[in-house]
């Protein structure tokens, strides 16, 4: 892969974010043959050897709920063989049983390919229990199960990750229509690390363009609807900081995105859709020295979230209009309720919400928000896991040996 270094830097206390950076080749081959390679170029190039390394450490978490069997076949088929894939399903059990049919579907890839994939359904009670018993009750609901919601899938998927001993872990949603989309996703998540460093570091992806029907022809829309407005708020937030107008964020709730896993460990996740604004938000709240009280300190190594613009068109199911407005008042409710975020910004996030219908008898609702992930007693909460795994009806996993690609967790 070759793309550019990053132009710009806004730098915030311990977090620097870099300006979206482009991608010029997808394969610009191996270590041994290093075609056109100049040390003092602006352009990186970075071997397929540097991204297997990296891809070799990686767990790809696919959230999964109710989509086309096709459509996540897709998906899984652009994920690199040295990844590890974890599904995490909160598709129905019934009437029909989807996640029973997503097994079967799954298993068979898994044979045809090989690919390391690791199943489990949302609501399984004994991964509920495992979270509960290693002092996580934030995530489980009152049935002693884990809630609903995409961003709890992600939580559960990042420490299914470390738990199987990656060291990044990065999310592709499972309604995406392009094969080919999902494996530039995840060979930019690598050059992201390769470049970046392998700690603190957060790799967003900006799609180059997203494709839809307009008057009967293709229309290449640059930004979609929700991201639009997120990035403008939070622009405006750096900007108050920083006294300097600027349009750095361009991933502001990007669905694509990869964490080292000492990152994901150590932030605040929002529920639901906040979950991805949330993150710009966390790590400015622990890291951009804004708050002395809430301040952390990221170790030696400064906080660096990398955006990287895509090559492929992004597309993926279009879920309507009401779909899109849940989307930014969740992004902008994250926001508004963040300590760092300054009273004027606040009142005119407000006045924007009112005038779109958002507000819910005159209140702007707090987002749920869990707490960082380093809080669990993990050593317990992987001796949990690993029993759940090692009692699956195909008593699959053995750390995911080479012959035995797929465990399923009941
Ligand atoms: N495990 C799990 N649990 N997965 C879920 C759940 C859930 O409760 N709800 C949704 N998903 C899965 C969907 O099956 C899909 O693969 C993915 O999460 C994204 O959900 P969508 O509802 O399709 O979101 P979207 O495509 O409209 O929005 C995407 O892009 C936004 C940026 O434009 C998401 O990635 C958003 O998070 C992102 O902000």
């Amino acid at each position: 892969m070759r793309l550019e270094i990053p132009r710009e830097t806004e730098r915030i206390g311990a977090v620097q974010i870099y300006g979206l950076q482009k991608v010029y080749e997808l394969d610009s081959g191996p270590d041994h043959e290093a075609i056109f390679h100049r040390e003092d170029s602006v352009i990186q190039r970075i071997s397929y050897e540097s991204l297997f390394q990296v891809e070799k450490e990686m767990a790809i978490v696919v959230p999964v709920k109710d989509e086309r069997l096709k459509l996540i076949e897709g998906v899984l088929c652009g994920i690199p063989n040295q990844c590890t894939t974890i599904v995490v399903s909160n598709s129905e059990r019934s009437p029909i049983d989807r996640f029973q049919i997503e097994q079967e579907a799954i298993r068979n890839f898994a044979k045809f390919t090989g690919q390391k994939i690791l199943l489990v359904h949302q609501k399984d009670p004994l991964l509920g229990k495992a979270f509960a018993e290693s002092g996580y009750e934030e995530l489980i609901d009152d049935q002693g199960l884990i809630r609903n919601g995409k961003a709890e899938g992600m939580i559960l998927g990042t420490l299914l990750a470390k738990a199987i001993g990656k060291k990044f872990v990065g999310f592709v949603d499972s309604d995406n229509y392009f094969p080919g989309a999902v494996n530039e996703y995840v060979k930019e998540y690598a050059a992201g690390f390769n470049m970046c460093g392998e700690t603190n570091t957060f790799v967003r992806i900006s799609w180059q363009s997203k494709p839809k029907v307009q008057d009967s022809s293709l229309y290449f829309a640059k930004w979609g609807r929700s991201t639009v407005q997120t990035n403008r708020v939070l622009n405006r937030l750096i900007s108050m900081y920083s006294g300097f107008e600027t349009e750095i964020i361009k991933t502001g709730n990007a669905g694509e995105h990869a964490l080292s896993l000492d990152l994901a460990m150590d932030i605040d996740y929002a529920a639901g859709y906040a979950v991805e604004t949330y993150h710009f938000v966390n790590i400015l709240e622990r890291f951009g020295g804004l708050i002395p009280e809430q301040q952390k300190e990221p170790g030696r190594n400064a906080v660096k979230i990398c955006q990287i613009q895509s090559r492929n068109p992004h597309l993926h199911e279009v879920k309507g209009d009401e779909h899109v407005d849940d989307m930014i008042s969740a992004s902008w409710r994250a926001i508004y309720h963040s300590d760092i975020t300054p009273q004027s910004l606040k009142e005119a996030l407000r006045a924007e919400m009112e005038e779109r219908g958002y507000l819910i008898d005159g209140e702007i609702p707090q987002v749920k928000r869990y707490p960082a992930l380093n809080k669990i007693n993990f050593q317990k909460f992987s001796e949990l896991v690993e029993e759940i795994l090692q009692n699956t009806d195909e008593n699959l996993f053995q750390g995911f040996s080479d012959t035995l690609p797929i465990s399923i967790a009941r």
